[in-house]
C-alpha cells in the first residue's frame, strides 16, 4: 500500500466515511475502497449506507444517485469534474417532449442521465436491472431514454413490448464496430466475447455474452474457459488482471477508455476527504422527483 492510500484509510476511519469506486476506477482507488461494483451495487450501498460521509468515486450520476437514496448524508465526489457525456445528451425537457408525444407510454430512465431528467421518468434502471425492469411495466409502450444502444439490447430481450428510443448514447461503447470485434477473435481465436450493452446492436450480436460490469466479471470468473475479449472500459480488463490473473483478458478495442472516469485521482480522494469539498447539493425538487425513480428501480430486484 502507497502512502497516500494509508493516509486515506487513516482518514476514512477517523470521519467515518465509506469509499464506494465505479469498476472502471483506477486499481490504485479500486484498491482502498470499501466497495467497488457495477452502478446497481453503488447504488445499492449508498442507499443501506450508515456512515455519515460517503466518497462516491465514479462520475457525477453515480454520486448524485447516491445522494438522492440516502439525502441525509454528505455525498462527495473527487473529481468535480467528473461527467458523463451520454447523461449529457439529454434535458429535462426532452423528456416532457417526448412524454406529451406518447401519454399512454411508460418513462424509463438509464441510470446515466441527471437528476433532473430522472425526476421528469417513472422508473430508473442500470444496464444489469434494464430487462427485468421492462418486462416489470405494466405499460405496453416504453419510451427508454437516453441510450439507444442499451435501449436496443432491452427491446430485443423483450420482444412483446414496444419502444421508443432518445438518441443518445456512450462514446467509448459506440464507436467500437464489428470490424473491432473481427480483428479481437482473428488475433485471439480461442477467447470469447463478452460486451456491454452499451454497443451497438451489430457488435452485441457478435458477442458470446452481454451484461454489465459486474457481469462480465462474474462470467470470467465462472466460466471454465480462459481467454476473453473485453468490450467495455479498460478498468474491467486491469481488475480482471488483479483479481483472476488466471485468466487472459484482451481489451477489444484500445479504444475504450472512458476520461471522465479516469479524471479521478487517488490524490482527490484525499483531498476531498481532507477539505470536505465538491459535495453533491441537489434542488429539493428534483431530488424529490428522481428519488421516486430510483426508489423504484432498486425495490424491483
Ligand atoms: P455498469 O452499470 O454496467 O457498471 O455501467 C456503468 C457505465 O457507465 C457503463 O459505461
Ligand atoms: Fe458515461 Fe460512457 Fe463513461 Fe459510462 S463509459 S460513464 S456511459 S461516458
Amino acid at each position: 500500500m502507497t502512502s497516500i492510500q494509508e493516509k486515506i484509510i487513516a482518514l476514512k476511519h477517523k470521519k467515518n466515511a465509506l469509499i464506494l469506486a465505479h469498476f472502471y476506477q483506477t486499481m490504485d482507488i479500486q484498491e482502498i475502497a470499501d466497495h467497488v461494483g457495477d452502478s446497481f451495487e453503488l447504488a445499492r450501498r449508498a442507499q443501506t449506507a450508515t456512515q455519515p460521509v460517503i466518497v462516491l468515486c465514479g462520475v457525477r450520476f453515480m454520486a448524485e444517485s447516491a445522494k438522492i437514496l440516502n439525502p441525509t448524508k454528505t455525498v462527495l465526489l473527487p473529481a468535480a469534474d467528473a461527467g458523463c457525456a451520454m447523461a449529457d445528451m439529454i434535458t429535462p425537457e426532452d423528456v416532457k417532449r417526448l412524454r406529451a408525444e406518447h401519454p399512454d407510454a411508460a418513462v424509463m430512465c438509464y441510470v446515466n442521465s441527471s437528476a433532473g431528467v430522472k425526476a421528469e421518468c417513472d422508473i430508473c434502471c442500470t444496464s444489469s436491472s434494464a430487462v427485468q425492469i421492462a418486462k416489470s411495466l405494466q405499460e405496453q409502450r416504453i419510451i427508454f431514454v437516453p441510450d439507444q444502444n442499451l435501449g436496443a439490447y432491452v427491446a430485443s430481450q423483450v420482444p412483446e413490448k414496444e419502444f421508443i428510443f432518445f438518441h443518445g448514447f456512450c462514446p467509448i461503447h459506440h464507436q467500437v464496430k464489428p470490424r473491432d470485434v473481427m480483428e479481437a477473435k482473428n488475433a485471439h481465436p480461442e477467447a470469447l466475447v463478452l460486451v456491454h450493452p452499451e454497443c451497438t446492436i451489430d457488435v452485441l450480436e457478435m458477442a458470446d455474452f452481454v451484461g454489465s460490469t459486474a457481469a462480465i466479471l462474474d462470467y470470467v470468473q465462472n466460466s471454465p474457459k480462459n481467454e476473453f475479449i473485453i468490450g467495455t472500459e479498460m478498468g474491467i480488463v486491469e481488475r480482471i488482471k488483479q483479481t483472476i490473473p488466471q485468466k487472459s483478458v484482451y481489451l477489444l478495442s484500445t479504444k475504450m477508455v472512458c476520461y471522465d472516469m479516469k479524471k479521478t485521482r487517488i490524490e482527490d480522494v484525499l483531498k476531498c476527504l481532507e477539505q470536505d469539498i465538491h459535495e453533491i447539493d441537489l434542488p429539493e425538487a428534483e431530488m424529490k422527483g428522481a428519488y421516486k425513480s430510483l426508489e423504484r428501480m432498486v425495490s424491483v430486484r
